[in-house]
């Protein structure tokens, strides 16, 4: 063989990586792009911070001689993998080409993901993961299940070490599905993206039932219906952004804490309109997010899964410029109350930011959980107990502000001090008891109010008695349960006092392997 000049050599290079850069070829870019999608390298440029993404791997090829297989060879395999920067911060990528054999899954395909996941959980930074793709690749048959049983076990083992984000942004049908529900935000964009176990098709001959592909796992449908997904976006580069914003308040691992956000907005700053944002009569309604908008920095707030479970709101903010989690009862939906969904919905998002050092800040207002046979027969008491089990294993700083109702179990669910909350703050309105004044009445003075002459003014009498006696803050801040009873004006600077107050906090947990948390 003759030997190459070193200018050959390089021109060989060259002409390798402008093929990596073609995907699938012309045809089937086009084809991507009349669907409406964006390509592989396309989603990773609007992820990152301009020019910093570092490829790997993007000569992998895969194995296979099965049915042709060797004759349909791109290098890079259907997966652009690497890792840039977001803000600054590192953070690891795999992008699947659908442009190449259907972004589907085979050996090396796996193995180039596997690769980058290994890197992120021993650099400790996040990772995240683009998905569009056909599933396993049909060729490949047990290798390519091999390889998403492998990214499984990676997903787990990462679980609460680095964050793990997927993005939907095509199909990802059948098993395919589990890596993206291991992981601990699955961002969804509208018409593109699809997640389904089994598609119309088999659904229709097993059970009958007729629906569109879309309807069964669309972006709509997992993150109103399902709660499988946790943000809504109507197009890619809204989403990606999405991807940057939530990043922006994790920690790179669970060893380090989150970033601090710049921000000029004064720890000091009082809000007048909270006295009004939250009516003193129990029975009326309000948007939580009025509260949380006036007391944290710039009014910025991050909402996660804002379209399932509404009745509880989950987010990011920030106090000070340090950034915590969010969990409040959304009094306008449902007046509050906690039910399966909505026990889920909170109880994960606890774990995940205790998981990754994230301060909690809970506004209670709860008038108790939901009732009826299909909460109780649905498993309201195992799914409710995820609620208690998340706050009170959760070791990092917890602050609790009762705004209003706080009732029986629902109230300790929400973080009550006995299950670990290291500040209790309360508003003058507060009403922290077993339950409200009228069904306490009923119950405890019942034989007063059936012998009196006139009942209704018994019934009245001991309302106000047992209202005046117990629905104030003043019972529990008499027993230490409440630290603080505050004007509603002072939330921000007491909730940022408190989170100074327990910022150094360290608290063991029992030696375990891990517990049994109720599922
Ligand atoms: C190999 C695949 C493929 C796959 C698509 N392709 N899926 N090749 N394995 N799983 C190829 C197609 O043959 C085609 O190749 C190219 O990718 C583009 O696909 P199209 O069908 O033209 O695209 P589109 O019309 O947009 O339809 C997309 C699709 C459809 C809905 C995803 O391709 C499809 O139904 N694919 C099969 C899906 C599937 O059943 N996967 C297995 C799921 S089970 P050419 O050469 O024609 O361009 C699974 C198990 C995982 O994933 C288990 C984990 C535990």
């Amino acid at each position: 063989m003759a030997i190459k000049s070193i200018d050959e050599l390089c021109n060989g290079l060259l002409e390798k990586r402008e093929k990596v850069n073609m995907g699938g070829g012309e045809k089937a870019v086009a084809k991507q792009k009349e669907k409406g999608k964006l390509t592989a390298r396309e989603r990773i440029d609007l992820l990152l911070d301009e020019g910093s993404f570092v490829e790997i791997d993007e000569y992998v090829e895969h194995r296979c001689h099965n049915f042709g297989m060797e004759t349909k060879k791109f290098p890079g395999d259907g997966v652009v993998t690497g890792w840039g920067t977001v803000e600054g911060r590192k953070v690891y990528v795999f992008s699947q080409d659908f442009t190449v054999l259907g972004g589907s899954l085979g050996e090396m395909h796996a193995k180039k993901i596997c690769k980058v996941m290994d890197l992120a959980l021993q650099n400790g930074a996040p990772v995240v993961g683009i998905n569009d793709s056909g599933g396993a690749r049909i060729q490949e048959a047990v290798d390519s299940l091999n390889g998403y049983g492998e990214i499984f076990y990676k997903n787990t083992l990462a679980s609460g070490v680095v964050p793990q984000i997927s993005v939907i942004v095509g199909p990802t049908a059948g098993g395919a599905v589990y890596s993206p529900a291991l992981t601990d935000y699955i961002f969804m964009v509208d018409k593109t993206g699809i997640m389904h176990i089994t598609g119309p098709a088999v659904i229709k001959a097993v059970t009958g039932e007729e629906v569109t592909s879309e309807e069964l796992g669309g972006a709509k449908t997992h993150n109103s219906k399902s709660g499988n997904a946790h943000f809504f976006a109507n197009d890619e580069a809204e989403c990606f952004k999405q991807v940057r914003d939530v990043l922006g308040f994790l920690p790179s691992n669970n060893m380090c804490d989150a970033p601090i956000k710049e921000t000029s907005d004064s720890p000091n700053r009082m809000d007048m309109d909270l006295r009004n944002v939250v009516p003193t009569n129990p029975n009326k309604a309000y948007d939580v997010r009025d509260v949380i908008s006036r007391i944290v920095d710039d009014g910025r707030f991050v909402e996660v899964q804002p379209m399932w479970a509404t009745n509880m709101v989950i987010g990011y903010g920030s106090f000070g410029g340090q950034p915590v989690g969010i969990v409040a009862n959304q009094a306008n939906k449902m007046a509050g109350c906690l039910d399966i969904d909505n026990s889920d919905k909170a109880s994960r998002f606890i774990r995940h930011c205790d998981a990754f050092n994230l301060p909690i800040v809970t506004l209670i207002d709860v008038p108790g959980y939901l009732p009826g046979k299909s909460q109780e027969w649905g498993g309201i008491i195992r799914h409710g107990a995820k609620l208690l089990y998340a706050y009170s294993e959760a070791t990092v700083p917890l602050v609790s502000v009762v705004l209003r109702k706080a009732y029986g179990g629902a109230y300790l669910g929400m973080c009550a001090k006995s299950l670990g909350a290291d500040t209790v703050l309360a508003w003058p309105q507060a009403q922290i008891a077993v339950m409200g004044a009228e069904g306490a009445a009923n119950i405890i003075f019942r034989k007063e109010i059936s012998g009196a002459e006139d009942q209704q003014a018994m019934r009245q009498k001991k309302i106000d008695e047992y209202e005046e006696a117990f629905a104030n803050p003043y019972q529990a801040a008499s027993r230490g349960l409440v630290d603080k009873v505050i004007l509603p004006e002072e939330t921000r600077q007491e909730v940022i006092l408190a989170l100074r107050s327990n910022g150094t906090k360290r608290q063991a947990l029992p030696r375990k392997k891990h517990g049994v948390m109720p599922h």
